[in-house]
């Protein structure tokens, strides 16, 4: 969960199974946008995900979601396949991978 001024403004939700890790949802109220808390929600997400042991961190994107796919492209993802039609307007979803450094530091952030 992230806060401004005591208001939670965005959140970001994952899961550790073994050595890989998922991010499941990402958002942050548009009016609270572009101030660094989409960043700062994922970094949180990759240090928690590395403590508990995971060495990769995968995310689904669609292919349309520039701004998304800038900050992921920031923490250093990389492309690691695509799901051909995966969202119900029938864009791809990327499959983006971030790797974890042990201390869970984001490289590029
Ligand atoms: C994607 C999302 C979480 C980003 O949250 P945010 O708090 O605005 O992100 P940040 O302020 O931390 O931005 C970090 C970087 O991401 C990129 N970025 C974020 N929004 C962007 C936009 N609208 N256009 C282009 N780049 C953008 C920029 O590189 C930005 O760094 P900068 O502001 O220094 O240029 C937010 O736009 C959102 O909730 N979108 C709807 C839900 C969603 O798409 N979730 C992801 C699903 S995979």
């Amino acid at each position: 969960m992230a806060t401004r001024g005591g208001d939670p403004v965005g959140f970001a939700m994952g899961r550790v199974a073994a050595q890989e890790a998922e991010v499941l949802t990402l958002a942050v109220h548009p009016a609270a946008r572009r101030g660094g808390a989409g960043a700062a929600l994922m970094r949180a997400l990759m240090t928690a995900a590395a403590q508990r042991g995971a060495s990769d961190m995968f995310l689904e994107v669609s292919e349309q979601n520039a701004a998304a796919r800038r900050l992921y492209a920031r923490l250093g993802a990389t492309e690691a396949g695509r799901r051909r039609r995966y969202y119900p307007d029938g864009s791809d979803a990327l499959v983006l991978r971030l790797a974890l450094s042990p201390c869970g530091a984001a490289p590029g952030a």
